[in-house]
């Protein structure tokens, strides 16, 4: 999650407790930006592709070219710090929608990509690259809810807040990220953490079976552990790299509980190296109800530096007795429960920003950071001149461990925790932000290579990652590659992070 929202949830939680979320502007769910560059797509790469209008003339839904009006909000997503042009972008409204698009991408040579909610990190939603057919699913958002086999089958088109609302009314509840504006398509395909992630896994560990349009126009359903099981596979860690359009995921369910606990604990600056260590060694411990993730902040203007932001699903008492351990050994300088309940906690998190930002991964082995590696990892945040933050996911959770590695394409099982190193660059120029970023790539190689697991998580991705495959899908590669070349041959859907059709 990050970005704001972790920060912004434990001070402002009743104030927008009443805002309802979402439905925006179709074209554009970002309404508003802070330090992104206005849109100017380059004319020279853009030219009309002859005969793409009348090839999509048959399209039901919305159909947006470069120099139609709403051209630029159509390519708003929620990182601005590069920009992407697509030639085009697709509202689909229907299955067949997605099929002829994918025709005229085949028969003119146009790269398509599927975008859900437009939060990838590093756009490609848009592809991630100039000239892509954009099919975004938005208009995908049903969800239908068996109450017998405690499963939702959810439009891909749905965003994270909205799911959460409409399955609250009916004391449900899918185990997935905190930020309400991400959508379900990149984010459930690629892993998904958030508040109750210990508890009932990623969620793509909820797959139960998916629906695709694949490279040659073939609408595949279900997709799950019987029917194209190598699919099922692959889209459960690697569902957004590139096998297809996916237009619906069935979820498990979970009943909400009637009240959960929000945990606030805070470190000042000079008790970091000692709380890191205390969470590491009690997190294998920690109650699976909890779930939530470390924040570690520059000292500026010396405040707390280290925080523990965490929901806990239950009363307050049972909340205590949860991190108690934790409290009697690290000795927080701040403590705060509070209860409340799940509609409460999904309402106040605000919506995402448009606005630069550059984030690396890192995937933490269970025994944590050396003291050292601390040290290190707190020199640099100190001394950056661009504002940084490391989050971590704080996973050490059963639930998501004993899923075996071979059961799906996501690999990131027996952890402590995912860190993300997040750069918010709206504030400075964009010289500056080049040199930030520079910094931030050069900590993150030396850091990779000396005190973390040699793996990423895909669902923060990160374009400047060496050896990105196996980072990301580790010993999968191999099978994921087979798969790929079963289901698109020819690479349709290619960005420079999809699973390719060969070994590179
Ligand atoms: C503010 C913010 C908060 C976040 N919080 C969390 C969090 O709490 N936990 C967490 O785990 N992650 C979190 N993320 C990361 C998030 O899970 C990923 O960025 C995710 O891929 C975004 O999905 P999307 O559909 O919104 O993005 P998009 O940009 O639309 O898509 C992302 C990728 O998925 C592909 N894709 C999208 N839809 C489909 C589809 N229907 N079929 C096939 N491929 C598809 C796209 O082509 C693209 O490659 C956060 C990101 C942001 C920006
Ligand atoms: C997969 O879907 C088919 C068709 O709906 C169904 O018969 C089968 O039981 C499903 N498999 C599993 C494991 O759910
Ligand atoms: C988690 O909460 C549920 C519901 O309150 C409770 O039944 C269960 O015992 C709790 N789990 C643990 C490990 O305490
Ligand atoms: C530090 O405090 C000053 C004055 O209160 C404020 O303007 C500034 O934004 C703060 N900086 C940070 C990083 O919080
Ligand atoms: C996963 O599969 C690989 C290759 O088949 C095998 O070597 C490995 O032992 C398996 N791992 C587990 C945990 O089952
Ligand atoms: C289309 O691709 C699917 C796999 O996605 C394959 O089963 C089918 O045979 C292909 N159809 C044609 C006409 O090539």
């Amino acid at each position: 999650m990050p970005l704001l929202h972790k920060f912004f949830l434990y001070f402002l939680p009743l104030l927008i407790a009443q805002a309802t979320p979402l439905k925006t502007n179709p074209f554009n769910p970002f309404p508003s930006d802070i330090g992104c560059e206005n849109l100017q797509y380059p004319y020279e790469i853009l030219a009309p592709v002859p005969y793409l209008k009348e090839c999509l003339s048959t399209i039901n839904g919305l159909v947006v070219f470069p120099g139609d009006p709403n051209y630029y909000n159509s390519i708003k997503v929620a990182n601005c710090r590069n920009s992407y042009f697509p030639v085009v972008v697709i509202y689909v409204t229907t299955i067949s929608d997605i099929q002829k698009s994918i025709h005229c991408a085949n028969t003119l040579n146009i790269t398509p990509t599927a975008r859900s909610g437009g939060h990838s990190f590093e756009e490609y939603g848009n592809g991630g690259k100039n000239g892509v057919m954009v099919i975004d699913v938005q208009e995908f958002n049903q969800i239908n809810i068996n109450f017998e086999t405690k499963t939702a089958v959810i439009g891909t088109g749905n965003r994270l807040g909205e799911i959460y609302h409409k399955l609250n009314k009916v004391g449900y509840l899918i185990s997935a990220g905190e930020c309400i504006n991400v959508g379900l398509g990149g984010h459930a395909t690629g892993g998904g953490f958030g508040w109750t992630g210990r508890k009932y896994g990623l969620t793509s560990d909820n797959i139960v079976s998916a629906e695709m349009v694949t490279a040659n126009g073939t609408f595949i359903s279900p997709i799950n552990l019987t029917h194209h099981s190598d699919l099922f596979f692959a889209i459960r860690g690697a569902g957004n790299a590139g096998y297809g359009i996916i237009t619906s995921l069935t979820l498990k369910i979970y009943p909400v509980q009637p009240i959960v606990t929000t945990i606030k604990i805070s470190y000042l600056p000079e008790q970091v190296e000692l709380a890191f260590i205390i969470f590491a060694k009690v997190a294998k411990n920690l109650n699976e109800n909890l779930s939530g993730n470390m924040n570690l902040q520059s000292k500026s203007n010396n405040t707390y530096t280290f925080s523990f932001n965490a929901i806990y699903l239950g009363i307050e008492e049972e909340a205590r007795s949860a991190v108690k351990e934790l409290i009697e050994l690290s000795k927080p300088a701040y403590i705060k429960f509070e209860e409340t309940t799940w509609l409460r906690i999904v309402d106040s998190q605000p919506s995402f920003v448009r606005q630069p930002f550059k984030i690396t991964s890192y995937t933490i082995p269970p025994s944590g950071f050396s003291q050292e590696a601390i040290r290190v990892l707190v020199n640099f945040i100190d001394n950056l001149e661009c504002e940084s933050i490391a989050l971590f996911d704080l996973y050490a959770s059963d639930v998501i461990s004993r899923i075996s590695i071979n059961s799906s394409a996501f690999i990131h099982r027996n952890i402590f925790g995912v860190m993300e190193l997040e750069q918010q660059l709206k504030d400075y120029s964009k010289d500056d932000q080049i040199k930030c970023v520079k910094k931030h790539l050069q900590f993150r190689q030396e850091f990779q290579a000396k005190y973390t697991s040699y793996f990423s998580y895909q669902d923060y991705i990160d374009r400047d990652l060496s050896d990105w495959l196996t980072r990301y899908y580790g010993p999968h590669v191999p099978r994921l590659i087979e798969i790929k070349k079963k289901y698109d041959p020819n690479n349709l859907f290619n960005s420079k992070q999809s699973i390719p059709t060969k070994l590179p």
